[in-house]
């Protein structure tokens, strides 16, 4: 190793110690059916040559998005110009009908809330990896969601923390097959009782789903990124600390094949 790249290693290494003190989180990696797919690591993949090649689009940092109006909300892209996230080079498969196992870096006790994902079929005629949705393009359903349970387990950080990180999302198995976002987030509710205050932590893997049937949801079913979320949508403000009921998921109905 040149002595150059040994000393930004080092100081990678203190910085990313550094970025875990005061840390929130991001998919470290992301397992389709048997085979594992390390993340975009915003830590590590900017300084190495050359530049890993992901099937999760890039993100800024462990931080969140808390303007639900800004496109920076489909993919936690930093996109401070409005444009969509920056595709990434590569794209998993998995079969309809297998799970999605997405591995969150350590997550803080105090940064409870709901863990959700949505999927997008990218149009027959585009590649994904040169594809992102539009602002205004209700093309996001949901195919899964973990709120609070009757015993005050929150989908982050309890029932992750049991499941050692891991988030499990079965693709529904006659799902028709095609290029799709698969946009994983969790919403952190600690500064939820005002808006702005929800962090918003989503992630965007780029999959091939295989096999599958004839099944796509009615247009009901389908959202825009930004536009699912308003400021005052019940679950994008609640407060955290006084609620004693249960807590409503923001976002459509989950999608069941059928529906
Ligand atoms: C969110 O972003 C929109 C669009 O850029 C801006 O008009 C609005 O003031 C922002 N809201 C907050 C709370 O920062």
């Amino acid at each position: 190793m040149p002595r150059k790249t040994l000393a930004s290693a080092s100081l990678l290494l203190i910085s990313s110690l550094v970025a875990q003190v005061s840390a929130h989180g991001y998919v470290e990696h992301v397992t389709l059916g048997d085979t594992k797919h390390t993340g975009y690591l915003p830590y590590v993949d900017p300084y190495m040559s050359p530049t890993p090649q992901r099937i999760i689009r890039k993100v800024p940092w462990n931080g969140p998005v808390q303007n639900v109006s800004l496109i920076d909300i489909q993919c936690n892209g930093y996109t401070a110009g409005g444009i969509p996230t920056e595709p990434a080079p590569l794209v998993g498969t998995i079969a309809a009908g297998q799970e999605a196992k997405l591995k969150w870096t350590s997550w803080p006790d105090n940064h409870k809330g709901p863990v959700i994902t949505y999927m997008a079929r990218v149009p027959d005629d585009q590649d994904i990896r040169k594809w992102s949705p539009g602002r205004d393009d209700a093309v996001w359903f949901k195919i899964h969601e973990v709120g609070k349970t009757a015993d005050n387990k929150w989908g982050a950080v309890e029932l992750l923390t049991e499941a050692k990180g891991v988030s499990t999302v079965k693709i529904p198995s006659t799902l028709k097959a095609g290029q799709y976002l698969i946009r994983h987030e969790i919403l952190a509710l600690h500064f939820a009782f005002a808006y702005p205050g929800v962090q918003i932590y989503p992630s965007c893997i780029q999959v091939k789903v295989t096999g599958g049937g004839d099944d796509f949801p009615s247009s009901e079913y389908l959202v825009s990124f930004p536009g699912a979320y308003k400021h005052d949508t019940p679950g994008i403000v609640y407060d955290l600390y006084s609620e004693t009921g249960g807590y409503s998921i923001p976002g459509p109905a989950v999608w069941t094949p059928g529906a």
